[in-house]
């Protein structure tokens, strides 16, 4: 039996499929990022982050339960100041989205019980967001007539994996890592030589110092899929800068550093351009924190360029964990016809790049 508030969100999401405008306001707390923000269709009426980096740097990583307790501190504020900048009041929310996996179960738990609270209590449909889809849908935001069949490069802290979207919600898993996530690898070989959390950007930064003149392998070079290996990788790296310490020998962290990163990069392009050229496909995006890498962005519209393909990714803000993508897939969700989650919804600490809504126990 449905209750009078289910009742009510599933008549209310109907109308809302033929409506391009439709308000959103989103939440997304699954890692040490506390984000709220508020869409109208594909536009950004705000944004906000309240990020936690800052106080995460000194354990060199991101610590669960600190990050919960910052969560639960920051939420309501950055909900009432993303309703204020977008100059929108409560009762002009279509409906309230929020991610309810993966990332960590306690940070997760913050921003889905918040985002039930609300919904119910403005009355109005919750929708459910797989982050990892939030990351690939962060690109209709920066292109909003992006439309599929396209391949999809995602890579991010916890996930790196090369799909084919061939429909709005119909995502194709082609091959994804066997081990560590890309920005995993970064976030490792940046400790391994002295620098801050979260590593991908310091690396970055160093690179661009240094030669790519430290030889490294190619994981799963031969493979015939579209497989990553960051592990062995990171590995690598690891492996010289211990070599060269235990001898004493001199050596330079820019190199490495440029070296790893090249590395990194050469093997994410070259799978998803491969991916695109097996697909017949004409266009390749790329999404999630490592997104951002300048390097990556440059060598993958080299790549493009050379094999006739179009390639966009979003504005670095929006690859790195917000709450505007979150948005970006609640508004596919609703164009595609799913439902409105339930008021039991739970916190995921996985899900699958193909779910496309909370799997059922
Ligand atoms: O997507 P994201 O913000 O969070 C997850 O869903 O995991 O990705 C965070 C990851 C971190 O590992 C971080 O080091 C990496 O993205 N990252 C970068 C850059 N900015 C963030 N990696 C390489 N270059 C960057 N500029
Ligand atoms: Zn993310």
């Amino acid at each position: 039996m449905l209750t009078d508030y289910e009742k009510s969100c599933r008549e209310q999401l109907e109308k809302l499929r033929d409506k391009k405008d439709i308000v959103i306001l989103a939440l997304e707390s699954s890692c040490d990022e506390t984000a709220c923000a508020v869409t109208r269709g594909r536009e950004v009426l705000s944004n906000v982050i309240a990020s936690q980096i800052e106080i995460h740097k000194r354990y060199g990583g991101v610590v669960p339960e600190i990050a919960s307790r910052n969560h639960v501190m920051a939420v309501s504020q950055i909900t009432a100041q993303a309703l204020q900048e977008a100059g929108i009041k409560k009762e002009e929310i279509d409906c309230v989205a929020v991610t309810y996996g993966a990332g960590l179960l306690g940070a997760l738990l913050v921003g889905v019980s918040f985002a039930k609270a609300y919904a119910y209590a403005l009355g109005k449909p919750l929708i459910a967001v797989n982050h990892i889809r939030g990351h690939i849908a962060a690109n209709y935001i920066a292109k909003p007539d992006l439309e599929p069949p396209y391949i999809c490069l995602i890579a991010s802290g916890g996930h790196t994996a090369v799909v084919k979207v061939n429909a709005l919600e119909d995502i194709e898993l082609l091959g994804s890592t066997q081990d560590d996530a890309c920005g995993e690898a970064f976030d490792k070989v940046a400790r391994v030589l002295g620098l801050e959390y979260p590593g991908g950007p310091q690396i970055q930064k160093l690179a661009k110092e240094g030669k790519p003149s430290v030889h490294l392998p190619t994981p799963l070079k031969n493979s015939e899929g579209y497989d990553f290996s960051y592990s062995g990788l990171k590995t690598a790296v690891i492996n010289y800068v211990h070599s060269k310490e235990q001898k004493g020998e001199e050596y330079s962290k820019a190199d490495v550093a440029c070296s790893f990163q090249e590395k990194a990069v050469e093997i994410m392009t070259d799978a998803a351009v491969r991916a695109a050229k097996d697909n017949k496909l004409g266009t390749v995006v790329i999404a999630g924190g490592v997104a951002s890498n300048e390097r990556l962005r440059e060598v993958m519209k080299e790549k493009a360029e050379k094999y006739g393909l179009s390639v966009y990714y979003p504005p670095a803000k929006l690859c790195t964990d917000n709450a505007v993508m979150i948005a970006s897939e609640a508004y596919n969700l609703i164009k595609s016809g799913s439902d409105a989650a339930e008021i039991t919804l739970d916190a995921s600490a996985t899900v699958r790049i193909t779910d496309v809504a909370p799997r059922k126990n």
